[in-house]
């Protein structure tokens, strides 16, 4: 065990997910009052058209209040660039924080729009989504962990795989994924679950190293081993395969986008929740691809489950090019498919396009996109 194991482990900041934003930088709307709340005031939050109605503690975002009550508000990134979690505050005020200009724009504002994972309370306020919530899906609430790494190994170019042991189980939907808070800098990043939910308790993560980073290369690629304790949130997230569905799936992954798509395929295959399953797997060279042998082993005994790596820079005995145009290629038509596609934003958008190409509805795919940090973006 190393001396980090011994390092307190730093509490999980009070909004949930993503960085803190500066103190006395968020902008109060649509409060028309001019009202100011007093510091540590709480107040309820209830949603429209359910029975909802939850405590949100100072400084917690409406997001991380909700899934911490098992009620559910859709959402993706948890760190302000995707937009999926807009709510109208129908009445109360909210204080938006670091809600960026490019996710909720002045006039969304103005209109009464927020970021449920951005925005916290100033009165008690009713909330609406806007987007359409997933009936029928299994809901984990948000907890707190904390855990210990039992195993950490390069995979790949620039790719560790981190297995965490929670010191208590957390349940999940396959496709997920959970928040590390990285020593000592306040922040969290998301990383999502690669192993199956009905595994041994286990949280198996894929991680890319990113330049700079401070999750990546200042910790888990730096002083991260074996036997460190780490806190960590989750499960979050809607990227997932938790129903029965009558057509294959084409699952697209670039770099460590194929995590969430690993514990897909093997829950989908395990649960018979598809009746086929095409795993695409993007890099540039031999060197970026891993737990091949396990992906062929994995087709040589599953006759629904089929494996395609893709490079495009090396010509190899597999699949050379964009992993979206092999997908093109290998199907003249994917209507009457459906996609997971993971990884970062260019390639999930490829992917959008080609499937478009081959007439699949965009209903029919869902995404989930590797977004840098709004303060890493910069
Ligand atoms: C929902 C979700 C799930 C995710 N799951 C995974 C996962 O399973 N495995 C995984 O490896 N990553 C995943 N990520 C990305 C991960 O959360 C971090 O953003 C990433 O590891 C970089 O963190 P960092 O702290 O090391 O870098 P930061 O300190 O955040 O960034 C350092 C610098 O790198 C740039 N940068 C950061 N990320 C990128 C990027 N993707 N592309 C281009 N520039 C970038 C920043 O702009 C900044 O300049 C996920 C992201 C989201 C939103
Ligand atoms: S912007 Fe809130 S979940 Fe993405």
């Amino acid at each position: 065990m190393s001396d980090r194991s011994a390092e307190t482990i730093p509490a999980a900041a009070p909004d949930g997910p993503g960085d803190r934003p500066p103190a006395g930088v968020g902008v109060q709307a649509p409060d028309r009052t001019g009202f100011q709340p007093p510091d540590g005031a709480r107040f309820h939050l209830t949603i429209d058209g359910t029975d909802t109605s939850l405590t949100v503690e100072p400084g917690q975002s409406m997001l991380d209040a909700a899934l911490r009550a098992a009620a559910w508000i859709p959402h993706s990134c948890t760190q302000g660039t995707c937009g999926t979690c807009k709510v109208r505050v129908l009445c109360g005020a909210v204080d938006h924080r670091d809600s960026p200009d490019y996710t909720l724009t002045a006039d969304e504002r103005c209109g009464g729009l927020a970021l449920a994972c951005r925005a916290t309370p100033t009165q008690d306020v009713r909330i609406q989504p806007v987007g359409a919530v997933d009936d029928g899906v299994p809901r984990h609430p948000l907890r707190d962990y904390t855990g210990t790494v039992i195993a950490l190994e390069d995979i790949a170019r620039d790719i560790r795989r981190l297995v965490v042991e929670p010191d208590m189980p957390m349940a999940f939907n396959a496709g997920q994924y959970a928040e590390l808070i990285v020593p000592g800098h306040g922040v969290a990043r998301q990383y999502s679950m690669a192993n199956p939910p009905d595994g041994p308790g286990v949280l198996e993560f894929h991680v890319k190293r990113t330049p700079g980073g401070v999750a990546t290369e200042g910790w888990i690629f730096a002083g991260l081993t074996v036997g460190d304790r780490v806190a960590l949130r989750g499960p979050l997230g809607q990227f997932h395969l938790v129903h029965p569905q009558p057509e294959p799936a084409i699952l697209i992954g670039g770099g460590t986008g194929l995590a969430p798509l690993v514990s897909i395929a093997r829950h989908a295959l395990s649960h018979n929740l598809v009746p086929e399953v095409f795993l695409y797997h993007g890099g540039r060279r031999e060197e970026d691809l891993y737990d091949v042998e396990v992906f062929r082993e994995l087709e040589r005994v599953d006759g629904r489950f089929h494996y395609r790596p893709a490079l495009s820079e090396q010509e190899w005995s597999g699949a050379t090019g964009m992993v979206t145009d092999v997908v093109v290629e290998d199907f003249s038509s994917c209507k009457g498919m459906s996609a997971y596609l993971c990884g970062p934003p260019a390639m999930v958008a490829a992917a959008q396009k080609a499937l478009k190409r081959r007439r699949m509805p965009p209903r029919q795919i869902r995404r989930e996109e590797f977004t840098p940090a709004p303060q890493a973006a910069g």
